[in-house]
């Protein structure tokens, strides 16, 4: 399966990406993870990007851009498709994304899209602040980051929705059953992502189905 994850900060793309990813056999591609990588190994690319993360201001489109086609063409030759958490941020990379995948025969079969409120979003980082330290877990820079999210990235959900790709789960439920509801919607689609054309497939809506899977 090729699956992307669309969901604002602390809606849980880095703790369901890792458990799709180790599902499925695929890569976890985050690039959240590559950048604070860089900084931490002190890259010139860390460098240059160290103060947009610690701001939460996006980090130049082509310095991701060229990270993620390095990463899929690693996943291509793995053969396992990939999971893709934290790209695209915006209606450009989604765009610029395609074309890319597109010229590897690697476009998603699946965009997931993780909602949850921004109140439960902001408890969720600031818990995690006092456990990781992470430098864009204080209040302000969340703020930030859910303000981009709202601004820049949310619109391209609707992108995906018109792309018929949209798979979109209540994700302010326990880990493990936001996770079977992932799985289990995954596993129903994977006989038919390669057979049925984009233009002959219709967005999922799993948000109302909470009660089928535990709804808390
Ligand atoms: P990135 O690392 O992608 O951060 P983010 O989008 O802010 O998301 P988080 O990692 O904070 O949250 P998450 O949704 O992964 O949730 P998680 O599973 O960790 O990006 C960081 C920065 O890098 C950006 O601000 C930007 O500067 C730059 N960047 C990255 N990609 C970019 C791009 N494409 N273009 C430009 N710039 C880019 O969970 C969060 C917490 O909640 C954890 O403690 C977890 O245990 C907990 N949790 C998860 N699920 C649940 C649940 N169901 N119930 C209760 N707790 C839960």
């Amino acid at each position: 399966m090729r699956v992307l994850l669309i969901a604002p900060p602390g809606a849980g793309k880095g703790t369901q990406g890792a458990l799709i990813a180790t599902h499925f056999g695929s890569p976890h591609i985050a690039t959240g993870d590559l950048l604070r990588d860089h900084v931490a190994r002190g890259t010139e690319l860390g460098r240059s990007v160290q103060d947009h993360l610690a701001q939460g201001e996006l980090v130049p489109d082509d310095i991701v851009l060229e990270m993620v086609r390095a990463a899929i063409v690693e996943a291509k030759a793995g053969g396992n498709g990939y999971v893709l958490d934290g790209m695209p941020r915006n209606l450009a990379q989604a765009r610029a994304l395609y074309e890319i995948a597109l010229g590897l025969d690697m476009t998603a079969n699946v965009a997931l899209h993780l909602k949850a409120d921004d109140e439960e979003l902001s408890r969720r980082l600031l818990a995690r602040a006092a456990l990781e330290g992470r430098s864009d877990d204080t209040e302000e820079v969340i703020r930030r980051r859910l303000a981009i999210y709202h601004e820049v990235t949310h619109p391209i959900v609707e992108w995906y929705g018109a792309r018929g790709i949209l798979v979109s789960v209540d994700a302010v439920r326990p880990i493990e059953r936001v996770a079977r509801q992932i799985l289990t919607a995954l596993e129903a689609m994977r006989p038919l992502v390669d057979l049925v054309p984009e233009h002959a497939r219709r967005s999922i809506d799993l948000t109302g189905l909470g009660a089928a899977f535990g709804k808390n």
